[in-house]
Order: C-alpha cells, then structure tokens, then sequence
C-alpha cells in the first residue's frame, strides 16, 4: 500500500478542532499522520514526570478515522525547564558561550545529561505507546544536521574517537601529517578541534567533520536500541535531507528499517526539472538499495522570514509523482495546516491560516484518490538503473575544506552528469565509493578525490572486465586520511583511463579556454575554472585545449581498457552539451538503450518488478508535451492505450506498463 497523509501538529490546535481535521484528512483518502516530534515539553513537563494525555487522545481521535501514526522521537528541541537545570546540554560557540535555547536543534549530542534524558525520553514514549492501536512506526529526532558545538564533553569525545581510529600517537601524526608545522602531538590530551576551519590541516578537519557525522550517527542508535526492543513491530525511520552534506547518510541509514526524506523543491525557481530533487531521491533510495518514503513535502509557499513561490495547479501532484518515480512508497505532506504561531507562520501547509479546505486540500486529495487506483501495480516495484552514480562523503568534504579551484562543488558536478544520463532517459542508482558494482554497465564517479587504492583497483578491475567507467577533475588525489597520493594523477586509474597528468592548474577567474572536439567530431566549447593538462597515454583524444600554452593536451579522453572503456574529462565545460555528449557515447559504448527518450522538461524513470515494468513519465514544465513512446502500452492513470505520441499537460504524468 502506498501510505498517504500530513505531518500533523495536535498540541498547535483546540481539542474541538482535531474531530474536523481527522474526518476531512480520512475524507481526503489519507491513511497516515505523523505527530509529535517537537513536543517533549508537552510529554515531560518536569523532569521525570511524563504526561503522555494530549497525544493520547489525539491520537484517539485520529484511529477512529482511520488514520496510522508515526511518532517522532521529540529530541531536537529540549523543554526549557532542561537547559535550565543542566545548562551543559546547550551547544558551545567557539567564544565560549553556550547556544541560547529558543529555536531548537541546538543541543550538544555528547552532553552526557542530554544523552540520558533523550534515552529516558524515548524509553517513556515507546513504553507508553507501544499498545496503542494506531501506531505503527517512528521517526528519530528530526534532520540530523550539523553538529558545530566545541564544548570540552565534545573534544573528549574527538580525542577518544581519534584514539579509537588511530590507536597510537604514532599512526595518528602519521595520518594527519603532522610534521608539517610541527604540529607534532604526543599525547592524546592535546588534540583539540581544528579551530579556523579553512587554513586547519586537512586530515584532522577530514577526521573531525567525520567525527560530527558519527556522533550522531551514534545518537540516534542510541534511541533505535531503545525503540526496537520496546516496539519490536513498530518500523524506525528517520527524515534525511537529500543532498544534505554533513551527515554520512550511508552511516546514518544503516541501522534505520527504511530511509525518509524531506523534499522541497522548486520553491525558489520557475518550474523546470528538478534534478536535484531527482538525486537526492536516487541518493536516498541508494542508502539501503531500498525504496524510501516522503516524510515532508512541499505543500505551499515555505519559508521562515521570507517564503517562496506557490506550488501552481497541478504542481502539488507532480512533486509527489515525481518521488513515485523514484522509488517513494509514502508521501507525507508538510504540514496539515498553516500555523498561526511561531517562527513557522509562513512555511504553509495544505490548508492556510484560515483552516479551510481549499485547492491544495483538494489537489492532495486528488493525488490520494489516483495512486489508490495504481497502488497495486506499483507495490514492490523499484528502479532497476545500468547507470551508477558514486556519491562519496569523504571526497565532498575534503574538497569542501580544500577546494583545488575557487568553483570546485562537488554536489554541482555530479548533478552536471546525473542530468546528462537521466536526460538521455537512463536510470541512475547511486552508490557508495567501494560498493559492489555487480550489474552496473556504467559507473560515473564524479570527483572522486579521496580514492583509497582497494577503490582504485575495484575500478579498474570493473574496466577490465568490461564496464564503463566515466571520471573527471580531481580524481584520485588524495588518500583515505587525505594525504596526497605520492603518484603522477589520476594514480592507480592511470592505466584505465590511458593518461597522464603531470601538471594542472586552475583557469583565472573570467578566463576560459577554448578546446576543439577531435573524436567529439566538429564541436567546440569552453573549458573554465580548471585544467588538467592531460597527456594520452594510450587513451584517444576527445578534444583538445587551443591557448598555445595547453595546445599539447587533451581536455577530454576515452580509453580503451581491455574490456571495457574509461572516459576522462579534465576541466569544467561551460556548456552542458559536453557531458550530454560523452554521456550519450558512454551510454552507446555500453549498450544501454532508453525505452523512452524525454524532450526537455520532461523526466522518464522507470519502476520494475513483480513481473511489472513501469515507465513513469512527468512533466515537470507548465508547457505541455508531446512524448514519442511505443504504440500499444497501457497508460495506467487514463487506463487509455498508447499511440506513437503521448500528450503531456503541464504538470502532467504518465505511467506506463511496458
Ligand atoms: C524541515 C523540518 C520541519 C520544518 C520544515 C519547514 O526541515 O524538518 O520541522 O521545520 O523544515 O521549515
């Protein structure tokens, strides 16, 4: 069943009013509400006198219309009365003064005394509900994110991690390189954050935005342990961010039952493809090669101080399809109605101030109404891609805290080539540096720059046996701990990609230089903010640099590895067509063919299994669009049969049994 509903707020309404809202949401065919997730100063009013009434009834209410509940963990905002009696459990600046409570998520996550009240929070909630009909699952906490406090609990617990990692002194100066500036450290009480983030040593800041990751990483199984033994049929999840980076999501989601996510697109832009939403949504269904579910979605103009634009007619519904495609089995709106109060007044839900059901009500209800009706065919459906895409956090971190050129973004280049492939109506998985590539025709490793050398030899191993292996600038610098490789770039990928890189540098601001395709037959483009002066070494030469002083090497090169393919690209082309070039002949040397080619502005993404093949077709434009499909298929939502052309409203989906 795909589960539809709202995140909903009881403690923000009169009791008079929950009766109204559970009918209208049952009568908009939602089966599902998330509750309570910011509300511990409701449930424990003093410290260990818990008053679990209000959610109680609420949720009362909300079974006898129908309607399943998950539960947040309420861990991200501290009642008051906490950081009054156990100050330390508030972040540290970098001054020295401790966070000032009142927004939320400004807790620190190895506060021992925090620990223990989340602990015994989360114990008295999953005790207390653990019977109640209606509940079937929980949310922890709510977006880990950063983690920015410096307070002494916090770098006791670096240096123990640091210790657990390195286990001598000697390993460690050796990891982090510290004979550089004789930052030489011997003992472990003298390690301390990396202060002034940008001009820190690169192993210790890749090692400390790690360390931030895990601590909550740890946080959070802290509360799983609890939730599990106490609601052994109750499912954990948590609501990620998508392209969120300061988290490890492939940590982070391994000891989840399933991966939620809160989806925002397009607030702030015309309509038009949102592939970033379209990655992260592959990026989520990656972390545990499972479908996800749509914790919060954009269900009107968002925005704190400032909101953003509307969703239009018929948008509501193509955000939420949009997800299907990708592999959500839930979708779960934010939020059920527009609060009068509090720093959230203009982040709108279905309904606004006035609590009436209005269009996006009715959209919503809309968009319940047609997935009940496919519901059945897309069940145990998920997206079988040829195309992986690695998505490595060492990598964006280390050339976060170190760019190599001043427009170096790691997240920008790989939806450069994530667009490039999906616009060619390929499905992309993505997968985490190391992974098992058994299956992939095609891995594209964009700026793969921590590359430790198992990784190196699996790559080009998966050449050799006959994949397709696309890479790019930066590749290959660095180690595991962030050390420069003592090897001529791109290092061990050296004989996969048929190159040489003896020397690099990064193109002026403003400036660019003008490459001429060779085997990309005809075409001439822009190189901008980096150049790798590559030499072939075996590979073809795809296009060349012109400025007299680069004429000798190649931009761009494809090589062939025994029995496979290797496609380098040196610089950052000013025109997308480049990577839609190369994608379109990586996709043709590997032999993938799309079923559906999409014209701009329209995304094809397929679901498959239970011997069902799926062909999920949006148009993300407010133009509608003629598709060229196959004659003869069953357009699911019409229950009419396709001819040779498919017509696409604005906003419009499709979904094709092939
Ligand atoms: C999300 C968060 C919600 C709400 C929403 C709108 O990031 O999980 O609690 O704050 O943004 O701001």
């Amino acid at each position: 069943m795909h589960n539809v509903g709202v995140d909903f707020y009881p403690e923000h309404w009169p009791r008079e009013r929950w009766e109204t809202y559970a009918k209208q949401m049952r009568e908009a065919g939602f089966s599902i509400v998330r509750v309570a997730e910011f509300a511990w100063a409701f449930m424990e009013p003093e410290e260990g006198r818990f008053d679990f009434s209000l959610f109680d009834d609420a949720l009362a209410v909300l079974h006898r219309h129908g309607l399943k509940a998950i539960l947040g963990t309420p861990t991200a905002i501290p009642p008051v009365w906490m950081k009054l009696k156990y100050p330390e459990i508030m972040q540290q600046e970098p001054s020295g003064r401790r966070t000032q409570w009142g927004v939320r998520k400004h807790q620190c996550f190895t506060s021992g005394a925090y620990r223990l009240l989340s602990e015994r929070v989360t114990t008295a909630m999953a005790e207390h509900f653990r019977a109640t009909p209606n509940v079937v699952g929980w949310q922890t906490d709510n977006e880990f994110g950063t983690n920015s406090c410096v307070c002494g609990s916090c770098q006791a617990d670096f240096r123990q991690w640091a210790r657990a990692k390195h286990g001598t002194l000697d390993v460690l100066n050796d990891a982090w390189g510290t004979r550089f500036w004789g930052h030489l450290y011997r003992s472990w009480e003298e390690i301390s954050f990396p202060d002034g983030h940008a001009s820190h040593n690169p192993g210790h800041l890749l090692d400390w935005q790690r360390w931030t990751s895990d601590v909550q990483v740890r946080f959070q199984a802290d509360q799983i342990r609890i939730l599990k033994r106490t609601c052994p049929s109750h499912f954990v999840t948590h609501n990620l961010m998508g392209l969120f980076q300061d988290v490890n999501y492939w940590e982070l989601a391994k000891d989840l039952d399933f991966v939620s996510w809160d989806n925002y697109p397009g607030s702030w832009e015309q309509p038009c493809v949102t592939w970033h939403s379209s990655l992260a949504a592959d990026l989520m269904r990656g972390l545990k090669r499972k479908n996800f579910w749509i914790m919060e979605q954009t269900a009107g103009p968002a925005g704190w101080g400032e909101f953003g634009r509307n969703v239009r007619p018929g948008e509501l519904g193509k955000i939420a399809w949009h997800q299907v495609a990708h592999g959500a089995d839930a979708t779960i709106w934010f939020r059920w109605r527009t609060c009068t109060v509090g720093r959230e007044q203009y982040w709108h839900g279905l309904l606004g101030h006035d609590g009436e059901p209005r269009r996006r009500y009715r959209e919503a209800k809309d968009y319940a109404a047609a997935i009940k009706r496919v519901e059945t065919a897309i069940e145990g459906t998920t997206t079988p891609a040829r195309v992986a895409l690695v998505w490595d956090y060492d990598s964006l971190w280390a050339v976060r805290c170190q760019k190599s050129f001043p427009q170096a973004d790691y997240t920008a280049n790989a939806l450069r080539w994530y667009s490039a492939f999906r616009a060619l109506g390929h499905d992309v998985d993505v997968v985490r540096s190391g992974a098992d590539l058994t299956g992939y025709a095609v891995v594209i490793a964009p700026m793969l720059h921590v590359l430790p050398d198992a990784v190196a030899r699996q790559l080009d191993a998966f050449v050799r046996a006959g994949g397709c292996l696309v890479a790019d600038a930066r590749t290959g610098v660095k180690d595991e701990h962030d050390r420069c490789h003592e090897r001529c770039l791109p290092g061990l990928l050296a004989p996969a990609f048929g190159i040489r890189i003896e020397e690099y540098e990064s193109i002026v601001a403003n400036a660019t230089y003008a490459v001429a395709g060779e085997a990309m037959a005809g075409t001439t483009w822009t190189a901008q903010h980096y150049a790798d002066w590559i030499i072939p070494d075996g590979a073809e030469v795809l296009a060349r640099y012109q400025p007299w002083h680069v004429r000798d090497y190649a931009a761009a090169t494809r090589h062939h590895h025994e029995a496979g393919w290797a496609w380098y690209l040196g610089t950052v082309p000013k025109e997308d067509s480049v990577h839609a070039a190369i994608a379109a002949d990586v996709a043709n040397k590997a032999g993938l063919t799309a079923r559906v080619v999409p014209p701009a502005g329209v995304e094809v993404s397929t679901r498959s299994g239970q011997g069902r093949e799926l062909v999920f077709l949006i148009n993300h434009g407010e133009e509608p669009a003629e598709v060229a499909v196959t004659a003869g298929k069953t357009e699911l939502l019409s229950g009419t049969t396709t001819g040779q052309t498919l017509h696409l409203d604005r906003f419009g989906v499709a979904i094709l049994r092939w």
